[in-house]
């Protein structure tokens, strides 16, 4: 358990994952921070509320001020707004940048020492905005969105076989959106290729579903996108961190040569401890996979390219 953890945007995904640490009783405190007034409080009282039925003790507060939030040991970014249908997350690109940049003068003013997790969309580029607002480590910054496109991965493949989602390993690469690399030489059930037990094409099917996997809860919602799959992923991962657990979990990290690629964030394996982003892991890729993973890399610094 640290200290504190605050979450920046008190939204749908912002408050789903401050309950969700807050069950785990991942910190003391849980600071959701939002410009709304009364909802951030309002939230947070709610799910304060619901600790002596759940048996947490973790303290879960609502604020519209980063003086609360001083000192956090962690802060997770989902301030900014989120797709409608027939929008892309590159079209929230400069809405969110610039909330975005606000969100990380406070943190850096704040929070000094905090490991920042960004999930504001376009992830990768909102990651990189973030770093450079806050000039911290790369340890002290990453994305979420491996851990969730490989959770809908996962999720579709139990569905096809009909067998326990926990039988299922996947690894997914590259940018957050259409350009995503599921690994095909690393997604097994218990151990098995999967290959062996599902033919190709559905394979590609389930891939696909994959790649649009954010759009297809949009095309549902209509006035939002999702956020249940999202904060469980966020938690995840605060998890690996705050409970140094050394996990290996696809991540958006910035890379410095990995992979031949070097200025950008990009999902890549990474190794979560209690310093952060501890390692990248580079798995060997076919040469297909390095092809679209090189792809991904394109449209990423193509989007940094139209930052205002
Ligand atoms: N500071 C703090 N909070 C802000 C700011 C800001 N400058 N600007 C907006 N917010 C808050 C909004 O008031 C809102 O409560 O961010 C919250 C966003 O919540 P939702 O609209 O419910 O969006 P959500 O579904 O949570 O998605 C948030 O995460 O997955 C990504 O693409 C998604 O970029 C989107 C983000």
């Amino acid at each position: 358990m640290v200290d504190k953890i605050t979450v920046v945007g008190a939204g749908n995904v912002g408050a789903t994952a401050a309950q969700g640490l807050a069950l785990k009783e991942l910190a003391r405190r849980v600071v959701m921070v939002d410009i709304i007034e009364g909802v951030p409080q309002g939230k947070g009282l709610d799910q304060w509320e619901s600790a002596p039925i759940e048996g947490f003790d973790a303290r879960v507060v609502g604020t519209n001020s980063y003086d609360e939030t001083a000192g956090s040991d962690l802060v997770v970014v989902t301030a900014g707004i989120a797709r409608k249908p027939g929008m892309s997350r590159e079209d929230l690109l400069n809405t969110n940048a610039g909330i975005v940049r606000e969100v990380s003068e406070n943190i850096k003013r704040t929070s000094p020492d905090a490991i920042v997790i960004m999930v504001s969309n376009p992830l990768d580029v909102m990651a990189y905005v973030c770093k450079r607002v806050t000039g911290f480590s790369r340890e002290r910054v990453l994305g979420m969105a491996g851990v969730l496109d490989t959770a809908r991965y996962r999720s579709f493949i139990a569905l096809e076989l009909d067998v326990s989602v926990e039988d299922i390993q996947a690894l997914v690469l590259g940018g957050h959106g259409d350009t995503m690399v599921p690994l095909a030489s690393c997604t097994t059930v218990s151990g098995v290729p999967l290959s062996q037990l599902l033919e190709r094409q559905k394979i590609e099917a389930l891939i696909e579903r994959t790649r649009n996997g954010g759009a297809e809860i949009v095309g549902l919602l209509k006035t939002g996108s999702a956020y249940y799959a999202p904060a469980a992923a966020i938690v995840q991962m605060v998890e690996a961190i705050v409970r140094d657990k050394k996990r290996i979990l696809p991540c958006s990290a910035w890379l410095q040569g990995e992979y031949g690629l070097e200025g950008l964030f990009l999902g890549v394996p990474c190794k979560l401890g209690r310093r952060g982003l501890e390692q990248v892991l580079e798995v060997e890729l076919t040469s297909k996979e390095r092809v679209e993973l090189n792809r991904s890399a394109q449209a990423v610094k193509e989007t940094m390219a139209l930052l205002k």
